[in-house]
Parts: structure tokens; sequence; C-alpha cells
């Protein structure tokens, strides 16, 4: 089975991202990646609650995938109206309570993911293996697009896998930050299931969505 894409919506045209949703649904794209960020975790603010609400309206088949970078992220839940078909990544950086965060979402209908930074140690997610459908490995420091890749990141994707796998549980690694034209293959290889594709890729200089979205496809088979 090939991989699945989640091209990162703050890369994209903010300027027309009604549209852009459409023609990402109509190519057959699974995942829309939204970076949510409080300026507290991270430095940084993107998209406020509403405005993830509202992505979910252009939607037919693609889907919702939230990736929270805030303390405590329940807070926002309600306002996000996070239900069915979303993929939600919290961070275990940021959480008090990462299994009691994770339950709320599996119990609003969606699907739980934990997410890590690169400085987390890839272990830390065998605590929580029980609750999630995936796991979210940062393979930038959160924050920013267009950041270069984390020392160690590909060393650190294969361990994940090498754990998940001798767990014996069907959870899907998502990969975020820097997955470029060069590295989403390698990636894939070493057990990326699923790819946020931002400045380095789909969302880079030239090539048209289309023929983006089919190049990035045809790299991880
Ligand atoms: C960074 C975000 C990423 C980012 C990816 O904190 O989580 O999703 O948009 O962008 P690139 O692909 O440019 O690193
Ligand atoms: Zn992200």
């Amino acid at each position: 089975m090939r991989g699945l894409l989640s091209p990162s919506v703050m890369c994209a045209d903010l300027l027309n991202l009604e549209d852009e949703i459409k023609k990402l649904d109509e190519l057959g794209v699974e995942y829309l990646h939204i970076d949510f960020m409080d300026n507290k975790f991270v430095p940084n603010i993107t998209f406020d609650t509403n405005m993830v609400k509202s992505f979910r309206k252009p939607m037919k088949n693609i889907r919702r995938d939230i990736h929270i970078m805030a303390f405590e992220p329940q807070q926002f839940f309600d306002a996000m109206e996070i239900g069915d078909g979303d993929m939600v990544s919290v961070h275990y950086e940021a959480c008090e309570n990462a299994h009691a965060v994770l339950s709320d979402i599996r119990g609003r209908g969606a699907s739980p993911c934990i997410a890590i930074s690169p400085d987390t140690p890839v272990e830390t997610v065998l605590d929580y293996l029980d609750e999630v459908d995936a796991v979210l490995l940062m393979t930038v420091y959160p924050g920013f697009a267009g950041q270069p890749m984390a020392e160690g990141s590909m060393d650190r994707l294969s361990a994940l896998r090498e754990l998940i796998d001798k767990s014996g549980k069907d959870i899907s690694i998502e990969v975020d930050g820097h997955v470029s034209w060069d590295h989403c293959g390698e990636m894939r290889s070493r057990g990326a299931d699923i790819f946020v594709a931002g400045s380095s890729s789909v969302y880079g200089k030239g090539l048209p969505l289309k023929e983006a979205v089919e190049k990035f496809y045809s790299l991880v088979q």
C-alpha cells in the first residue's frame, strides 16, 4: 500500500484556501495537515480555532490532520469541533496528562496521535501505543515551515518503526518537517506511512499542484 499524503496548509496559498482544499480533495489526497500554534509551546501563531473549524466545510473525502502545537490542547477541542474523521496530534511535551487528552480525542470519535519533537526519545511513545492510531515524528523543531531536517531524524524514524513493529500494534508513523523530494522515498523505506508535504516538496517552487501530488505518490509507493 502506498504512503498517504497530508499537505501542510500553512504552506499553501493562504489567500485561496477553499480552492486549495477542493483541488486536493479532487486529487484524492487523504489528509490536509493543519498546524495550530499557541505562541507559547512554539513561538509562532498560524490559524485560530475558527479557521481550523472552517477547514472542514469544503471537504468531501479529504480529512483534517490537525497538529496541535499548544500547551493543554484540550482547551481548543470544542472550538475546533474535533470529531468523526479527524486525525488529531498532540505533543507529549505539551500535555500534563497525555493519556487523558488522547482519551478525550478518541471519545469525540476522532483518531488520536501522539507527537514527539526531535529532542524527545522515541521510546517515550511506548506508554501510549494502546491509545493512539499514529505517532507524529517531528523531523524539524516544531513552529516554522522551511526549516532543515533535524539531525538524526532518519535514524529516529527507523528506531521508531522498529519499536512499533516489536509491539505488534498496527500504528502508523507520520513524518512532519522538511519532507522533501529527496527525503520522502527514504522515509518511506524506513517505515513512514503518512507524509506532511510542505515547502520542501508539494508547496515548493515550480510544479503545479496536480503534478506535485502525482510526483509525491510515485516516490512513496
Ligand atoms: C512545522 C509544522 C510543519 C511544517 C512543514 O512546525 O509542523 O507541518 O508546516 O513545513 P516544511 O515541509 O516546510 O518543513
Ligand atoms: Zn505540522
